[in-house]
């Protein structure tokens, strides 16, 4: 039997006061609705139907590349009349899962669950028991406990409202029962809605079982309504993260005050101090100490290499036993071979530095191949950019480059050689070279200095 998922994500999000839809939110540095369809992608349905409605374009533009088909519904009329949208590109025969997009992180082990119960002709619903209950859809049992209603908070009785088991409103049923059940929702309630949460109290007059499945943690399947709930949700996840990562072996200085926006792998007796922000893919060999206040973006740290404070690296590949920092910059396209070091407030974009080679002051370094043990001085700039195109410098190894010197590309600097403090290098230098282009130093012993008139 095939599986077909259906994401309601048409509502404005008003209390977010936004203009990105809310769905589109990132939690830990990724869209809430990304969260749900990954989940769901799990479970491998045959579709997964995403019903749009507000900034529809918007939310298109990020699920379609996933595989998801957007189902437009022009009036929110309610969550029945949401799923409603999708079932006449559902195979009758399959079951379908119903998801929210502002519900991010219902682990799939759970949606799996949910949709085996469905499989076997049940409609399963999770449910979660919460100290406050105000404002959701509570379940409502008979006295042998078994499901018979939904019961909207604003519909609810005296009695019902102190019920505290409620609806997550994530449920699963076969497309056949839902087809039976949900042209037959009304609107008589009170917001006037096409309630999805109707079907419970049609499938117990149709003899249909319903069961239902709870969550490890009452986050799993909580909902996002304001940037309160996004914060407190995204500080849980985080949480959830750096004690897994912990378990794992890697030593975090405090758990409450790392962030990782991706996924990290990292190798045995690595050690990350305060507020670093990991993000994208990283990678991080043995070994590794990364200092406070760092930010690591898509990148490679190799075993053994010192990350100081304040560094930021994205989309570099830095091998063993490099020493970056404090206050390093390494853009994209950054190369360190073993023992390589940047120093403090260096910046790197496309470029490698050989094995042994320092940059350790003061320097940018843009399309720059440097070689093996280079010495470049604080304050050399290549020069690598007339305003309209950019252009390579090649520098040997074994060169030494003069502190504050400028290297206009393209250039190459020879192997060996060595260039001046000071000097503006607009040619190329042979190897071995000493390559001096600076103003002569004139010392003047007759000169007197100015008096005050
Ligand atoms: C719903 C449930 C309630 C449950 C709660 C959990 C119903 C009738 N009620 O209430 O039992 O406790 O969720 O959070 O189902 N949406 C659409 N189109 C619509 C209406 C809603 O796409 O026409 C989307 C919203 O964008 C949102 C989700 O469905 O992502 C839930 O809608 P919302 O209006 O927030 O439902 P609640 O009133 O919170
Ligand atoms: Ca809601």
């Amino acid at each position: 039997m095939s599986l077909e998922v259906i994401i309601l994500a048409a509502g404005k999000g008003t209390r977010m006061y936004s203009d990105l839809p809310k769905v589109l939110h990132p939690l830990a540095g990724k869209p809430m609705l990304v969260h749900a369809i990954e989940q769901a992608q799990t479970l491998k349905p045959s579709q997964t139907h995403i019903i749009v409605g507000h900034e529809a374009q918007k939310v298109a533009s990020v699920v379609e590349p996933m595989g998801a088909q957007c189902v437009t519904q022009n009036q929110q009329l309610g969550t029945g009349h949401a799923v409603a949208q999708a079932m006449p590109m559902v195979d009758n025969l399959a079951v379908v899962l119903v998801l929210y997009g502002d519900v991010p992180l219902v682990p799939g082990v759970l949606m799996q669950q949910l949709v085996d119960k469905a499989m076997h002709g049940d409609l399963a619903v999770l449910t979660v028991t919460l100290d406050d209950a105000s404002g959701y859809g509570r379940i409502v049992r008979n006295d042998q406990g078994h499901i018979q209603a939904i019961v909207e908070h604003k519909d609810a009785n005296d009695e019902q409202l102190k019920i505290n088991e409620i609806n997550t409103g994530i449920l699963a049923a076969k497309a056949s029962l839902l087809n039976n059940w949900l042209p037959r929702i009304g609107s008589n309630n009170a917001q006037g809605e096409i309630y999805l949460t109707d079907i419970v109290a049609m499938a117990v007059a149709d003899g249909i079982a319903i069961t239902n499945l709870q969550p490890d943690y009452p986050q799993q399947t909580q909902g996002v309504n304001d940037r309160v709930q996004l914060a407190e949700l995204e500080r849980w996840y985080q949480q959830q993260q750096a004690m897994q990562l912990l378990r794992d072996g890697v030593q975090l200085a405090d758990p409450t005050r790392f962030d990782l926006r991706g996924e990290l792998t990292a190798g045995k007796d690595t050690y990350i101090d305060i507020n670093t922000i990991i993000e994208g893919q990283v990678s991080i060999g043995d070994g590794v100490h990364i200092g406070p206040n760092c930010h690591i973006k898509d990148s490679h740290i190799g075993a053994g290499t010192q990350v100081l404070a304040n560094s930021i690296i994205d989309k570099a590949q830095v091998a063993k036993n490099c020493t970056i920092g404090p206050f390093a910059r390494l853009r994209p396209g950054t190369v360190m071979h073993d023992n390589a070091k940047v120093g403090n407030f260096v910046e790197t974009k496309k470029t490698t530095l050989g094995k042994d080679s320092k940059a350790n002051h003061f320097t940018y370094l843009g399309d720059t191949n440097v070689g093996e043990q280079v010495n470049i001085g604080a304050g050399t700039i290549t020069c690598n950019y007339d305003g309209v195109n950019k252009f390579q410098t090649h520098i040997g190894d074994g060169a030494f480059i003069g502190s504050n010197s400028s290297i206009v590309a393209p250039v190459t600097i020879g192997a060996g050689a060595t260039i001046g403090a000071g000097s503006t290098i607009t040619k190329n230098v042979e190897n071995n070279n000493l390559a001096i282009a600076r103003g002569k130093q004139r010392n003047l012993a007759t000169w007197a200095k100015p008096k005050k008139c």
